[in-house]
């Protein structure tokens, strides 16, 4: 059931389901293999993640929620949302803020390189806060570690990162979220926010992508 690891764990041998049964946007039926999380799912599994970020939250210090980009958008957004009600029904409730990050790494290979975070407030700005970052997907860990690296030396009062999505990969520096909606099988993921080569971020669905797909909108 995936307790250990803190999140629902998406089995390598999961077979998904045929996309034919979902609404996929017609342009992109045949760069679908198959859909491995249906977004309603994805949706109830957010409910649940912002619940526990909120019980867990110190109300003593102004949050600020930070969007890494383009990829979580679409989660932050969802997951923000959930916050709002939970804030809005609760005796708890303390100012929240939000900010914007895309992060660009300069890579020798993958992901290993430097990072460099573009757009967004000044860093300055974290001081005393509590941050929430959040991303689509953790593949090796590595930009986010370096993210980490990069925004401590600011004094935010706490940092926790929530990631919809984590890899399970060998490649993996090991390094896991304070809160993870799904760990999913090593394959190329794409909807809900998440694209190949920029395409796809508009399909509801994480989907994993076909191999024809990939070579049609190969870079
Ligand atoms: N899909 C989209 N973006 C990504 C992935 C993925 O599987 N892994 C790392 N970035
Ligand atoms: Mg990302």
């Amino acid at each position: 059931m995936g307790d250990e690891r803190g999140c629902i764990v998406v089995e390598d041998d999961f077979p998904g389901y045929s996309p034919k049964y979902f609404n996929i946007p017609r342009h992109y039926e045949s760069d679908v293999e198959y859909v491995l999380l249906p977004r309603g799912l994805v949706i109830d599994r957010t409910e649940r993640m912002a619940k526990d970020i909120f019980y867990e939250m110190d109300f003593s210090k102004p949050l600020l929620a930070m969007c890494v980009l383009k990829g979580g958008y679409i989660f932050f957004n969802d997951l923000l949302h959930q916050l709002r009600q939970l804030s809005a029904q609760s005796n708890n409730s303390c100012q929240m803020g939000i900010d914007f990050i895309r992060l660009k790494s300069y890579q020798n290979d993958q992901s290993s390189g430097e990072v460099k975070v573009i757009g967004g407030d000044d860093l300055k700005k974290v001081e005393g806060k509590n941050l929430l970052i959040v991303e689509d997907i953790i593949d090796t860990g590595r930009t986010m570690e370096k993210l980490l690296e990069m925004l401590k030396p600011h004094k935010p009062n706490s940092i926790k990162v929530a990631s919809m999505l984590i890899k399970r990969t060998e490649r993996s520096s090991g390094y896991r979220p304070d809160h993870i909606g799904f760990e999913v099988p090593d394959k190329f993921v794409i909807g809900y926010g998440l694209d190949y080569n920029e395409y796809f971020r508009d399909m509801g669905h994480i989907c994993v992508i076909s191999e024809s797909g990939k070579k049609k909108y190969s870079a």
